[in-house]
């Protein structure tokens, strides 16, 4: 069974995807066994909860980030984590963590990574007047959005589309396409080769 920690700062829709799916079936082999948020009072903790999955807050505030990395990777090995899904953690991991847990740990993007990388992926994605975007799930290394590409889905930008209606379109193919990814890593079936993961 490979255990699934998930670092979370906010709403937690993926979290809940990702639970979701791995509840429904559809990640075989794998189990949730913690979720992290650097926010107390981020809605996504609560959600976790409710599906009676562990939720705990650990503040970064005053700390260096390679000092809260390491009690993040404390409370993930405490609980024998294999696997590290972000899912809207708003803040870079250190170069310790990255190696901590090289190779596994993914995170989910709402753009078409190399494009639009950092912060609002979608309003970037309408002022540059892309025809289409989406979003990608990548395995994290030690630089923002860049990892080798898992999986990556496309949705059109309509005529009058908003950052928030964008958004909203983005949205649904990320709650897809990121149980499919950790269904892939879980699995085992892919190997990686520089950039490519080769299913
Ligand atoms: C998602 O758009 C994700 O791609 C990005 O942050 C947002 C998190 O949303 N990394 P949620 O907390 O999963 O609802």
């Amino acid at each position: 069974m490979k255990r699934i920690g998930i670092l979370i700062s906010g709403r937690g829709s993926n979290m809940v995807a990702l639970a979701e799916a791995v509840s429904g079936g559809k990640v075989p082999g794998a189990e949730i066994a913690l979720v992290i948020s650097n926010i107390e009072t981020a809605a996504g903790l609560e959600r976790a909860r409710e599906r009676g999955i562990e939720g705990i807050f650990l503040n970064h505030k005053g700390k260096t980030r390679e000092e809260h990395d390491r009690a993040m990777a404390a409370e993930l090995h405490r609980r024998s984590v294999d696997l590290v899904c972000l899912a809207g953690y708003m803040r870079l991991l250190s170069p310790w963590f990255i190696r901590e847990f090289e190779h596994r740990v993914l995170n989910i993007h709402p753009s078409l990574l190399p494009s639009f990388p950092g912060l609002d992926a979608q309003g970037q994605a309408i002022e540059y007047g892309v025809k289409a975007s989406g979003c990608t799930v990548h395995l994290v290394d030690e630089q923002l959005d860049h990892g080798p590409i898992i999986k990556q889905a496309v949705v059109p930008v309509m005529p009058g589309d908003t950052a928030g209606s964008l958004s909203a379109r983005i949205l649904d193919e990320e709650h897809r396409i990121y149980p499919e990814a950790v269904a892939l890593i879980v699995s085992g079936n892919y190997r990686i080769d520089g950039r490519r993961i080769i299913e």
